[in-house]
């Protein structure tokens, strides 16, 4: 069984296991490849308002983040970032991570959430968002060097959340 909690200081080794590969590579997120295990942990979980992990058993299987995507009068909308371990894909693990985020983002006040750089190579995911209730609102021409395929649009994905607690 598949549960999804908040992060705790044990999980980062299994936290990097699963993201290191994804910024090395370089497709789908706009970290450098060679970033620090410890740039990486300041980034993913001690700058997000909160980090999440899905784990069965004691297996790290994914995790997002959940944070402010502007301050001061941009704070009410929040942004996230999905990884799932690529061993765990096609499951509906990130599926369930995107539905547990705008829970979570609900009831933190937030009104919207926003993907910022979507790249739009990443078909799987804009899929995957799509079903979720993200709109392309979007679509940034160039704005992602991808390391195969050269610079590469990338979307701007946004969902309305409601109102706080309705
Ligand atoms: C994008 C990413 C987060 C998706 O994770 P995932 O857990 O494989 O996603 P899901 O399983 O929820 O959905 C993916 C597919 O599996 C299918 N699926 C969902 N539940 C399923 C289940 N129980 N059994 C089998 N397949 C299932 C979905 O229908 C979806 O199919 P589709 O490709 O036809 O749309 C993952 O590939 C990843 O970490 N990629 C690298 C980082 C990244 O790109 N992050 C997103 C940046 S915007």
């Amino acid at each position: 069984m598949i549960t999804i909690r908040h992060f705790e200081p044990d999980d980062w080794a299994g936290v990097w296991a699963i993201i290191e590969p994804v910024f090395r590579a370089g497709e789908t997120y706009a970290y450098p490849s060679d970033i620090s295990e410890a740039s990486a942990r300041a980034q993913w979980v001690e700058a997000p308002a909160a980090t999440f992990v899905a784990v069965e058993g004691s297996k790290v299987l994914g995790s997002y983040y959940l944070k402010a995507n502007q301050p001061g009068p941009g704070a009410h909308v929040c942004n996230c970032g999905y990884i799932v371990a690529g061993s765990a894909r096609g499951r509906g693990i990130a599926g369930q991570l995107c539905e547990h985020s705008q829970r979570q983002a609900r009831e933190r006040g937030f009104r919207a959430m926003q993907y910022n750089l979507v790249v739009a190579t990443n078909e799987g995911a804009i899929r995957l968002w799509k079903r979720h209730g993200f709109d392309e609102v979007g679509r940034l021409p160039g704005a992602f060097r991808h390391p195969r395929h050269g610079f590469v649009d990338a979307l701007v994905m946004y969902k309305a959340l409601g109102e706080p607690g309705g």
